[in-house]
């Protein structure tokens, strides 16, 4: 495992596992100056530590695969898709949880074994559903009743079995942001137990000659810090695998309870670690099976956030200043919501630090306005800050999740460019768009 040398840092526990400070006083981030970063590939740049990412990679695996031999951890690619993650991920020899037939493609241009590839999504297209067969890729996770019948027809002219999992919604509240809770009974995703439409989902699987039930899939949120949901998630999941054994003849042998797992975005709120989580989930596993004399599935996680949010940091330069005497001081950025929507949407909070000056002592507080026309693009409410001046570079940890995948181009905004960093070498893996890149699309 990586050696975590952001621990003496302020903000060390959000940064990657590489940030220090060099006697310039600079953030360096895998042995890079990100002042320099910021000069070389302009701003906003999205730096990702290599080694952070590998390190949470290997988190994940070592501590589900040593608990349960039998378990694949497959990224969620909708938290960072580009052809440099996906291949690191490939390279540590996890799976992957695409959503699209475009996430698909990325994943089949990255190299991406399709075995190891799952597909889900609550509105798959059959164009989707086609290319994922076409593409022979692992498991196709169906969300809907709809989807069984579609998919069972479009295997059979495609003269193939489609192995699947059944998305079900097990009605668990994970209390975290309603916009991120994803397994009650009112939701959109998956297949109700209460309502019973799961057991007809599990009938009719067993009665499709094109499909073959393989298990049960669930995700019941992002963002979870409330360990007794994936437990309580596993016990009622495994019970309802029992009814269908006891009812169906039905054996399970595969079972995903999903991603969710939190991170640490802001000082002093850490989240349980990978550890602390596959612990929880395998034990209500084996404890379930062995209550209800089933045999022990094939596991499968599906980290996205947690695999990703620490390794990136945000770079932005400052610019304009506004000081409301008495009220609050904007200090914009030449970034914001088309880089980052997450506070706008989920008032999700977040730290910064001057890049520039990343030992001094944080002084004024301030809040970090984005540069597009909404009131409501701001990054950071009331955040202390080492007097930020106009030209000084603003890094933003724990922005690797979420941020440039829900990208826009607001405002024409140009989606910002990414830099891989390892060993004090920086790869340019995304550029940054272009003005002809905002008209490619266009036709008159
Ligand atoms: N598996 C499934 C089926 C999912 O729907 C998701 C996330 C994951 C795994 C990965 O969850 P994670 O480990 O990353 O929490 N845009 C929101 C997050 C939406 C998550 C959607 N599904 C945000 O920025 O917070």
């Amino acid at each position: 495992m990586a050696q975590d040398v952001s621990a003496g840092l302020r903000l060390g526990s959000i940064l990657p596992v590489t940030a220090g400070v060099n006697p310039a006083g600079h953030l360096t981030l895998g042995g890079c100056d990100t002042v320099e970063l910021a000069a070389e590939y302009g701003t906003p740049l999205y730096v990702f530590d290599d080694e952070t990412l590998r390190a949470q990679c290997r988190a994940f695996t070592t501590s589900f695969g040593h608990r349960h031999p039998s378990t694949m951890v497959a990224y969620a690619a909708k938290a960072l898709a580009g052809l440099a993650v996906l291949r690191l991920v490939a390279e540590e020899g996890m799976g992957l949880d695409v959503v699209s037939g475009g996430e698909l493609a990325v994943a089949l241009a990255a190299g991406f074994p399709p075995e190891r590839i799952h597909l889900h999504g609550n509105n798959k297209a059959p164009s989707e559903l086609r290319e994922a067969l076409d593409a022979g890729i692992g498991r196709i996770v169906v969300d809907n009743l709809d989807e069984l019948a579609l998919l069972d027809r479009i295997a059979g002219e495609c003269g193939v079995t489609a192995s699947i999992l059944l998305r079900l919604s097990p009605g668990v509240d994970p209390h975290t942001h309603h916009k991120i809770t994803t397994g009650i009974l009112d939701t959109k995703f998956g297949i109700s137990i209460q309502t019973g439409d799961a057991e007809t989902a599990v009938i009719q699987a067993l009665a499709s000659p094109h499909l073959e039930l393989l298990g049960f899939h669930c995700h019941i949120g992002s963002q979870i810090f409330e360990k007794e949901a994936y437990v309580e998630t596993v016990e009622v999941m495994l019970g309802f695998a029992a009814r269908m054994r006891d009812r169906h003849g039905y054996t399970l042998q595969e079972f995903s309870p999903g991603g969710g797992f939190a991170v640490q975005y802001v000082a002093g709120a850490p989240p349980p670690d990978p550890d602390v989580y596959a612990e929880l989930v395998v034990d209500a596993l084996h404890a379930a099976c062995e209550a209800h004399g089933l045999p022990l599935p094939k596991l499968f996680v599906e980290p996205g956030r947690s695999i990703v949010a620490r390794a990136g940091v945000a770079l932005y330069t400052v610019g304009s200043h506004k000081e409301i005497p008495g009220v609050r001081t904007y200090v914009s950025v030449d970034g914001g919501m088309a880089d980052n929507i997450r506070p706008a949407i989920y008032d999700a909070r977040y730290e910064a630090l001057i890049a520039g000056r990343a030992a001094a002592e944080p002084g004024d507080i301030v809040t970090v306005a984005g540069k597009y026309c909404e009131s409501g693009d701001i990054l950071i409410r009331d955040i202390a800050l080492a007097e930020p001046r106009a030209g000084d570079i603003l890094a933003i940890p724990a922005s690797g999740a979420y941020c440039v995948p829900m990208a826009s181009n607001y405002n024409a905004a140009l989606r910002p460019a990414i830099v891989f960093v390892k060993d004090g070498a920086a790869r340019l893996v995304r550029r940054r768009e272009t003005y002809e890149d905002l008209l490619r699309t266009e036709l008159g």
